[in-house]
């Protein structure tokens, strides 16, 4: 390292033979459309085996950190190997410039990975695919790679270091949190539930069936686990059961009895109507969740729906559409593909009315099943028409109870 700048950054140990090397992203707020608030890490790790292997890299502009942690420990170029688990950008943007830094003997990434990786960069080094269940020979230890199709992408992997029982586990069971402290006992547990579930609400979401099978192999009767490394946020080395427990929660998605209800407004109308729907709800003992979309952002939405078992959503009409940010909302939450979900849809307008049929539209395309056939209110609502509402919101609740467990 002939920068002094950047000498400062350290390695972090994470058992007898890795240590952290990634690096701490404060900033960024903003994840392909997911808000970051607390910003994240990410994470890369070296193995100091006989063959000395770095496991991913990091987002480009992070290359020096990475680089700097890796010379607290060793000379970069004494690394053989490096293992690419997962393709995107924020784990390989800076792979080739540590390719010709290092010049590795071998590079290794699934099979969808080299594919992937020679994608994006078009290397000339050439890519080693491994299979699923294939090991590699460290000298004194081994790594064996389970392939993760689809969680979240198609070259994503987990890679196991048996002797150290510690699985690096890429995207899965990471979430998006900057700290300067590196393992879960280090941090308050409420921020861990939250920020990981808020990671899988947005991220992992829509692959809950493969996160089922997954847990099979991974979980309390597959793999003998004593670490496990993911590539965003704290290392789990002291609850590893509380995260595997949460992940087969929320894949599951069985429905609880609390109902979300997302609006936007213009004059009120609307809201006042989504303020007697969940005063109906809870009438029925329905725990609720009111959004008003101006006050919140899609991946807070995403994160509320993790746990209900009801969708009700309310947009005026403006020139014939839904609200455009509820039109955003929504294709949000479609890509997620919530599951077992009731709801229903209700709105105002001036003259036509359209949106109503839009939200109802939508929630059919993701299978949610419509209890109600919605309300949509000229102007602004009377009595009568908040009657409805609070009607509406007790036939949701009725409803709920018979479909929902508690929780
Ligand atoms: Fe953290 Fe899918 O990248």
């Amino acid at each position: 390292m002939s920068s002094t700048r950047q000498d400062f950054y350290k390695a972090v140990k994470v058992s007898d033979h890795v240590y952290w090397v990634g690096a701490i992203d404060w900033d960024i707020r903003n994840f392909h459309g997911y808000t970051t608030r607390r910003g994240s890490t990410y994470n890369a790790y070296l193995v100091l085996a006989d063959k000395i292997t770095l496991i991913d890299t990091v987002k480009a502009p992070f290359k020096e950190e990475l680089l700097s942690r890796i010379a607290s420990v060793i000379d970069p170029k004494e690394i053989a190997y490096i293992v690419s688990n997962h393709s995107e950008m924020d784990h390989t943007g800076c792979l080739p410039d540590v390719i010709d830094v290092i010049k590795p003997e071998k590079v290794y990434a699934s099979t969808m990975g080299a594919k992937t990786l020679n994608e994006h960069f078009h290397l000339d080094q050439e890519i080693v695919a491994v299979k699923d269940g294939q090991s590699i020979s460290l000298g004194n230890m081994n790594l064996s790679f389970l392939e993760t199709r689809m969680l979240h992408w198609p070259d994503s992997m987990f890679s196991y270091l048996g002797e150290e029982k510690l699985l690096f586990s890429q995207d899965a069971f990471g979430m998006h949190l900057a700290s300067s402290e590196r393992f879960d006992d280090e941090i308050d547990g409420s921020i861990l539930r939250y920020e990981a579930a808020t990671y899988y609400a947005n991220i992992l979401l829509p692959f809950s069936p493969l996160i089922l099978k997954l847990l099979d192999r991974v979980g309390k009767s597959g793999l003998d686990l004593k670490i496990v490394s993911p590539d965003h946020g704290p290392i789990w080395r002291k609850d590893i059961n509380m995260i595997l427990d949460l992940y087969s929660k929320w894949a599951i998605q069985s429905p609880t009895k609390k109902a979300v209800i997302v609006y936007a407004t213009m004059w009120h109308s609307t809201e006042i109507m989504a303020e007697a729907i969940a005063e109906g709800l809870s009438a029925g003992g329905v725990r609720i969740k009111l959004m008003n979309i101006d006050d919140c952002h899609r991946s807070d939405v995403a994160y509320e729906m993790l746990d209900a078992g009801a969708l009700i959503v309310g947009s005026p009409t403006l020139n014939n559409n839904m609200l455009p940010a509820m039109a955003d909302i929504l294709t949000y939450l479609k890509g997620l593909r919530p599951k077992n979900l009731i709801g229903a849809a209700f709105g105002s307008y001036g003259w036509s009315g359209d949106a109503l049929g839009q939200v109802k539209d939508v929630l059919t395309n993701m299978k949610v099943e419509l209890v109600d056939e919605g309300i949509n209110v000229r102007y602004v609502p009377d009595a009568d028409s908040l009657d409805k509402c609070f009607s509406l919101g007790a036939k949701v609740a009725q409803k709920l109870k018979e479909v929902a467990r508690d929780g």
